[in-house]
């Protein structure tokens, strides 16, 4: 059993994640300023895990609240999700991305070094491979960045590694492809304010009635179908990369991995996969492309399987039947002693 923290434990992967390690064993505290994050999900955590979190709000910025919380804490290694990630947002408020996910990273790293907890497991994205040409991407592709939020991903990476050479740090850096779905229980899951940007939400939306039609961002791509390919993951599959990663850790072993499942989809045939989860099909037109889209991103998963014995076992029709039972739990106000 360890003592993981999870920095912004109450959002998406996190609280996916947070579930995970309580049932191969581990504690968590979460820490998170629920700037995106329902409070709620806290009592969702101890109902599904049947293990309450131990929760300090507060943000990585502030440097006494993560002394804090490694001294009332026996920590013993930490998985840092607390940062911002939309890539419109990062190009308009640069700054505040810098400041949020680069220094959030400075002053987490500096707090745990001054506690001497000295594992880290890192949220990257394959968002680090800008616009790769080689398929499917292993790690050793180069790598590059295209927009803020991607610049901050790759920059933590390399401030993580290069702390690592001087101190005696363990990281481990997970580049996520895409994630998507939900907890089977119907409990968490994604909860993205206002119109969604990424695919999924977005044709949940569609699918409650509240959103009239999907857009399908070009369907010109050199792709089988024209639209693009992307390798989306099941949440419950990357949480448990999460578990495996922070037990590599602990054993001593650091490691820059890939998580996805290997599988291209294109955006036709997750929105085929999404219509049969709901039971019909969903309105959609063809628009043009989405500035900054790349054709094509899906991982050569191999890495994570000989370090970590990691390989996704949930498919497309799991992950779009786990997303659309959680939407409509949301929408029908599914309370913590109301599931009715
Ligand atoms: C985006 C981010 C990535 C982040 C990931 C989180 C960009 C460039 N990248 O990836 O950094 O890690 O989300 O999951 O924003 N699509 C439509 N219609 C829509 C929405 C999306 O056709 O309304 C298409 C897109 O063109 C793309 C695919 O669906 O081909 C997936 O899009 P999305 O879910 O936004 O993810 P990414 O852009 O791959």
């Amino acid at each position: 059993m360890a003592r993981i923290l999870l920095t912004g434990g109450a959002g998406y992967i996190g609280s996916h994640t947070y579930t995970a390690l309580v049932a191969a064993g581990h504690r968590a505290v979460i820490l998170d300023d629920f700037s995106n994050a329902d409070p709620g999900v806290i009592d969702r955590l101890d109902r599904i895990a049947g293990v309450r979190p131990d929760v300090v709000e507060g943000s990585v910025l502030d440097r006494a609240i993560l002394d804090r919380t490694f001294a009332d804490h026996a920590i013993d290694a930490v998985i840092h999700f607390a940062a911002r990630k939309a890539v419109g947002e990062s190009t308009a408020i640069p700054l505040d991305y810098f400041q949020t996910n680069v220094t959030g990273l400075i002053e987490l790293a500096q707090a745990a070094k001054a506690a001497g907890v000295w594992r880290i497991v890192f949220s990257s994205t394959a968002t680090v491979y800008g616009a790769p040409d080689r398929f499917p991407i292993p790690e050793t592709a180069p790598l590059s960045y295209t927009n803020p939020y991607a610049f901050t991903k790759l920059t933590c990476e390399r401030i993580l590694q290069q702390a690592a050479d001087a101190d005696p740090f363990v990281v481990g850096i997970l580049r996520y492809f895409n994630p998507v779905g939900a907890h089977p229980s119907g409990l968490i899951g994604e909860d993205p304010k206002g119109v969604p940007d990424n695919l999924m939400p977005f044709m949940a939306k569609v699918a409650m009635g509240e959103l009239p039609e999907l857009s399908v961002f070009g369907d010109d791509y050199d792709t089988p179908d024209g639209t693009c390919l992307r390798d989306y993951i099941h949440v419950m599959d990357l949480a448990r990369a999460h578990v495996l990663s922070v037990e590599a850790l602990l054993g001593g072993r650091p490691h820059v991995l890939n998580i996805g499942t290997g599988v291209p989809t294109s955006v036709l045939a997750m929105h085929a996969a999404y219509g049969a989860a709901v039971g019909r099909e969903l309105p959609y037109r063809i628009a043009p492309r989405r500035p900054g889209d790349v054709p094509r991103l899906d991982a050569d998963p191999s890495r994570a399987a000989e370090v970590l014995g990691f390989r996704a076992e949930l498919d497309l029709d799991a992950m779009c039947r786990d997303s659309w039972r959680w939407v409509r739990a949301q929408a029908a106000g599914w309370r913590l002693n109301d599931p009715g």
